[in-house]
C-alpha cells in the first residue's frame, strides 16, 4: 500500500546545471481561461561537452505545448520529447536560442501554485517550484537571469500590470486590450518571478536611501480595500530604516511594489520588486484589526523586505539550503520587531512559539535538520524547523561572536556574495573568518536534527569559594540519526544570591571579570565551570535570552523559582521561572486527576500570582506573559503520554480559581487598563489591552453571570478589534445564551469582510465546549466557508485541529475523522494545504493506545486514497 511512484531528491547528488540561462524573455496573453505564454531564452552550455553531450532538460507542470523553435526554427518532433513533467531537447547546441509556446488555465489552478485567478485578479506564486507551472524552464534557484516580461490583457478588467523590476514602457492595443513591459535588471532564480494583473487601486509614499536615491512605494488592493493600507506602508518605511541603520542595507529598484491577494497558501511572497502577500498581512483598521494583527503585519512586510538582500542578491544554491534565506530572514524580522516593540515581550513570544510548534516537530517523525539531506516534495519543508529554528541557529551565531564581529561576518557575507546562490556554509565561513571563530563544530546545528537536552547540575564548596557548575548535553534520536556529536551550545548565565544580587562571574584561572551575564560555551557532552569568590550557595540564572533553542533541566527549588521571577535582571528567565511553576502545578494536577482524587490548586501558586498582578513596577506586556498560563500543547509536550483531557481541566480548574479567589484584584487590573481615550494602533497601550483581556478571560472562567455581563459590555462597546473579540472569545467559551447572540450580532455587523469573518470561524473552532465539533461541521457547509481559500481552512480546519487540542482529540475520534475527511478532500485541490493539515496526525505516538490505533487509522485511509499528491503522500508516510 504504501509503495509510491513519488521520488526522493538528496542533497549529496546535488550537480550544478548543465545550462544556463542568460536572458529571458516571456510574453503573456493573460485571460483567466486560457492564457498564452510565449518565452525566448538565451541558453548556454554549463558542462565539458569534450566529455560528451547531454540534452536540455526543463521543467514543466499542466502545461500544453503549442510550440517549440531553435535558432529560429521550429525544432523535428525527433529533437524532442515533452511530457511526464519535462521538455527534453535532445542535442543542443553549445549556445542558443529557444522559443517556446505554451497555453496555462489560471481559473482551473486550485493549487495556487504557477499563474491563478485570486477574486477579480491574477497573480503568480513561484516559489519553490511554480515557475515550471507557467512554462519550461531550469526551475532551480542556481539558474540565474535577467527576466524582460510583456504582459497583455483586457485594458477594462485588468488595467493594473504589473512585474518585476522597472516599468520600461506601456500602450494600448486592438480589441479593448493593452500592455506593458516591465524589465528586471538583477539577475534572479525563477522562483522570485512574479506577474500581477487586475483591477486594483494603490496607496503610495516615498522613501529616500542613505544614499539619496528615491524609491517609490506602492501598495495595490482592490479598492474596497484602499484604507486599510496605511499600516503596511508605515511598516515597510519602518524596515528600510531599520535595515539601513542596522545592516547598512540600501533597497535598490526604483519602486518596491506590494500587492495583497485573498488567495495565498503562505504569508507573503519575497518576489523582486513585487512582493504577494496574503491579504492578512496587509489590510488594518481599528474596526477590523486586533493589535495582534497589527504587529504581524508589521513583521511580515519587514520579513519581505529584508529578504530582498537575505535571499534575492544573494540566494539558494539549492533548496536544501532554504535556512540560508529563511532562517536568518526570520532572524533579521525577529530583531526589528524587537527595536520596534518591547525587546522582552518579543523574545518571549519567539520562544513560546519554538517551544509550541518546533520542538514538537523535532520530536516527531518529521523531524529534520534545519539543512535537510533529503525530500520528496520541497514545500513539505517550508517548516518550523527550516525558519525558526534556522532564525535560533543564527542568534547563536550573534551571541557567540558578539554584536560586532556578527555585523562584520554579515558585511562579509554581503561582499562576498553579492549576486550569488550559495550555500548555509559560505554563510557561516563568513561568520568564522569576521569572527576568527572555528565554526565547524557548530555546523552540526545544520545537520543534526532533534531538540538538546541540557542538564545541568552544581555544587557549592564553602571552604574554597568555589561554585561548579556541570552541563550535560544530550539529543534524543530523531529518523535516520539514532546517535548525536555534541553541539557548540552558547549558554548564558547568571548567578544571584539568596538576596536577589548579582554577582560577578569570575571563572576559575582568569584574572578579574566581574561581568554578571557571561556566554559559557558547550562543545563536549559534559563540562564542568568553576566560578570562584562565592560567599554562600548562589541560585543560577540559566539560559538567560533563551540562548539556544535547547530544553532545560535542572532541579529548581519554589523558592528559587520565586527568587529568579522577583529578582533576575533577564527578562526571560524572570518570565521561564513562572512558567516552570504554572508547569509544576498544572503537572501536579494532572496527576492528581488521572488518580482519580480531588484535584486543589495550591495556596502558593495563588498566593504568587496575585503578586504579580498586583505588582505596580512590571511592564503591562510583560506582566500578560507572566500570567499567561503554558498553552495546552506546551503541556503536552511535558507527557510521555498525552492526557489531553487532564490537561484541559486541570488547567481549567486553575483558571477558574484564579478568576475566583484573586476576583477582586483581576477587576482592579481590569479597570486600571481601561481606555481613556479613542483607540491607536500605536499608542503603545497595547500590553494594557493584553493584560485587561487576560484578566476577563480569567474572571469568565468561574462562568458568573457578573463576569458575563463585563465581557458583554466591552463586546458591545468595544471601539476597537482587539476589545471586541477579546471578549467574543471569552463568550465563545462560554455555555451561556449571551454566546449565540454575541456571534451571531458579530456575523452580521462583519458578514462582508473576509478576514473578520475568518476571525468569527476560529473563535468557535477553538472555543472548548463540548459541542465544539458540531459546530465546526455546520460551518463546512456556512455559505462563507470555502475549501478552496487557504485562508478559511486554516481558520476552521486548522484552528479546530491544531489550536483545540482537547476537542480534537476526543476518544471517539470524530476529531480524528473529521480532519481526515477535509485532507482527502484537499487532496485534490490544494495539495500544500492539504499536507499543511497532516501536522496533528504526526503526533500520534505521543498519546494512548486507542487515540494511536485511531489517528494512525486515519493516516493509513488517507495513504491508500489513489492519486494522492506527492506532498500529503509524503508526510503522512513519513508520519506512519
Ligand atoms: N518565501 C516566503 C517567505 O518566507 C514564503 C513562501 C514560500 C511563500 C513558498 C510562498 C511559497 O517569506
Ligand atoms: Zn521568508
Amino acid at each position: 500500500m504504501h509503495t509510491c511512484q513519488h521520488q526522493t531528491v538528496y542533497q549529496k547528488d546535488y550537480s550544478a546545471p548543465d545550462y544556463l540561462v542568460e536572458t529571458v524573455e516571456l510574453s503573456f496573453d493573460l485571460d483567466p481561461e486560457l492564457t498564452w505564454v510565449a518565452s525566448r531564452l538565451k541558453i548556454r552550455s554549463n558542462y565539458d561537452r569534450a566529455q560528451g553531450l547531454r540534452p536540455l532538460v526543463l521543467d514543466g507542470e499542466e502545461l500544453t505545448l503549442v510550440s517549440l523553435k531553435l535558432d529560429g526554427v521550429e525544432l523535428e518532433p525527433a529533437r524532442y520529447t515533452a511530457g511526464d513533467g519535462a521538455l527534453t531537447v535532445t542535442d543542443p547546441p553549445e549556445s542558443f536560442l529557444l522559443e517556446v509556446t505554451t497555453q496555462i488555465s489560471p481559473k482551473a489552478n486550485s493549487a495556487l501554485s504557477g499563474l491563478y485567478a485570486s477574486g477579480p485578479m491574477l497573480c503568480t506564486q513561484c516559489e519553490a517550484e511554480g515557475f515550471r507551472r507557467i512554462t519550461y524552464f531550469t526551475d532551480r534557484p542556481d539558474v540565474m537571469a535577467v527576466y524582460t516580461v510583456i504582459l497583455k490583457a483586457d485594458k477594462g478588467s485588468c488595467p493594473v500590470l504589473l512585474a518585476n523590476g522597472n516599468l520600461v514602457e506601456k500602450g494600448d492595443l486592438p480589441d479593448g486590450r493593452h500592455f506593458a513591459t516591465w524589465h528586471d535588471p538583477f539577475k534572479k532564480p525563477s522562483y522570485l518571478f512574479a506577474v500581477v494583473a487586475g483591477d486594483l487601486v494603490h496607496i503610495s509614499d516615498r522613501f529616500t536611501t542613505m544614499s539619496g536615491r528615491q524609491v517609490n512605494l506602492e501598495i495595490y488592493v482592490e479598492e474596497k480595500n484602499q484604507g486599510k493600507c496605511d499600516h503596511a506602508l508605515r511598516s515597510l518605511i519602518e524596515a528600510m530604516r531599520w535595515d539601513e541603520e542596522q545592516f547598512g542595507r540600501e533597497y535598490d529598484l526604483d519602486t518596491y511594489m506590494v500587492v495583497a491577494v485573498d488567495d495565498f497558501n503562505m504569508g507573503a511572497m519575497e518576489n523582486k520588486g513585487l512582493n504577494v502577500f496574503n491579504s492578512r498581512y496587509v489590510l488594518a483598521s481599528p474596526e477590523t484589526a486586533t493589535d495582534d494583527d497589527y504587529q504581524a503585519i508589521e513583521e511580515v512586510i519587514g520579513h519581505e523586505y529584508f529578504h530582498n538582500w537575505t535571499g534575492n542578491r544573494i540566494t539558494c544554491r539549492d533548496w536544501f539550503q532554504l535556512s540560508l534565506k529563511e532562517g536568518l530572514t526570520i532572524f533579521r524580522d525577529q530583531e526589528f520587531s524587537a527595536d520596534m516593540q518591547s525587546r522582552p515581550v518579543k523574545r518571549i513570544a519567539d520562544v513560546r512559539l519554538l517551544r509550541s510548534s518546533q520542538f514538537p516537530e523535532d520530536a516527531s517523525p518529521l523531524a529534520h535538520p534545519v539543512r535537510p539531506d533529503s525530500y520528496v516534495e520541497i514545500n513539505n519543508f517550508y517548516s518550523m524547523t527550516v525558519y525558526h529554528k534556522g532564525g535560533e541557529v543564527i542568534r547563536m551565531l550573534q551571541t557567540l561572536l558578539g554584536r560586532e564581529a556578527f555585523r562584520a561576518g554579515m558585511d562579509l557575507y554581503f561582499e562576498r556574495h553579492d549576486g550569488q546562490a550559495v550555500r548555509v556554509d559560505e554563510f557561516v565561513q563568513a561568520m568564522a573568518d569576521a569572527g576568527k571563530r572555528d565554526l565547524s563544530q557548530f555546523m552540526r546545528w545544520y545537520n543534526q536534527s532533534g531538540t538538546p537536552v541540557l542538564t545541568v547540575s552544581d555544587d557549592f564548596d564553602q571552604a574554597s569559594g568555589v561554585y561548579t557548575l556541570t552541563v550535560t548535553q544530550s539529543c534524543p534520536p530523531t529518523p535516520g540519526q539514532a546517535e548525536k556529536e555534541p553541539f557548540h551550545i552558547p549558554l548564558s548565565i547568571g548567578l544571584l544570591n539568596r538576596q536577589g544580587r548579582e554577582l560577578p562571574l569570575q571563572l576559575e584561572g582568569e584574572k578579574s571579570q566581574g561581568a554578571i551575564t557571561r556566554v559559557l560555551e558547550l562543545r563536549q557532552e559534559t563540562q564542568s565551570f568553576r566560578f570562584t569568590g562565592i560567599a554562600s550557595k548562589p541560585v543560577p540564572s540559566l539560559l538567560r535570552n533563551f540562548s539556544a533553542p535547547v530544553k532545560l533541566v535542572y532541579p529548581y527549588s519554589q523558592d528559587d523559582l520565586t527568587l529568579l521571577m522577583t529578582s533576575d535582571s533577564d527578562p526571560f528567565v524572570r518570565w521561564e521561572a513562572g512558567q516552570v511553576q504554572a508547569v509544576q502545578v498544572i503537572m501536579g494536577l494532572v496527576r492528581e486527576i488521572q488518580a482519580g482524587g480531588t484535584p486543589t490548586v495550591p495556596e502558593a501558586f495563588i498566593g504568587s500570582f496575585g503578586t504579580l498582578l498586583t505588582d505596580q513596577r512590571q511592564d503591562r506586556a510583560f506582566l500578560a506573559e507572566a500570567l499567561t498560563l503554558p498553552a495546552e500543547g506546551y503541556l503536552a509536550e511535558q507527557m510521555k503520554v498525552i492526557d489531553p483531557a487532564a490537561i484541559h481541566e486541570a488547567r481549567e480548574l486553575v483558571r477558574a480559581t484564579v478568576g475566583e479567589r484573586l476576583r477582586a484584584q483581576l477587576v482592579g487590573a481590569r479597570a486600571a487598563c481601561a481606555p481613556k481615550s479613542p483607540y491607536h494602533p500605536d499608542d503603545g497601550l497595547a500590553g494594557c489591552r493584553r493584560l485587561k483581556n487576560l484578566c476577563l478571560s480569567y474572571l469568565m472562567a468561574p462562568g458568573s453571570r457578573e463576569a458575563i455581563g463585563m465581557a458583554m459590555e466591552q463586546f458591545k462597546n468595544a471601539d476597537n478589534m482587539t476589545d471586541s473579540l477579546g471578549a467574543l472569545a471569552t463568550l465563545a467559551g462560554c455555555d451561556c445564551p449571551e454566546r449565540e447572540e454575541a456571534l451571531e450580532a458579530f456575523y452580521r455587523k462583519w458578514r462582508d469582510d473576509r478576514g473578520v469573518i475568518d476571525k468569527w470561524f476560529s473563535l468557535q473552532a477553538t472555543s472548548r465546549l463540548p459541542q465544539t465539533l458540531d459546530r465546526v461541521l455546520e460551518l463546512l457547509d456556512h455559505p462563507d466557508f470555502d475549501i478552496r481559500n487557504p485562508n478559511r481552512v486554516r481558520s476552521l480546519v486548522g484552528a479546530f485541529s491544531q489550536a483545540n487540542q482537547v476537542r480534537f482529540h476526543d476518544a471517539e475520534g470524530r476529531g480524528y475523522r473529521f480532519l481526515g475527511d477535509q485532507i482527502l478532500r484537499l487532496n485534490g485541490i490544494n495539495p500544500q494545504i492539504a499536507a499543511r493539515m497532516l501536522t496533528p496526525f504526526s503526533r500520534w505516538r505521543r498519546f494512548d493506545a486507542g487515540r494511536q490505533e485511531l489517528m494512525k487509522k486515519e493516516l493509513e485511509r488517507i495513504l491508500a486514497e489513489p492519486g494522492l499528491a506527492r506532498d500529503v503522500y509524503e508526510l503522512a508516510a513519513k508520519s506512519l
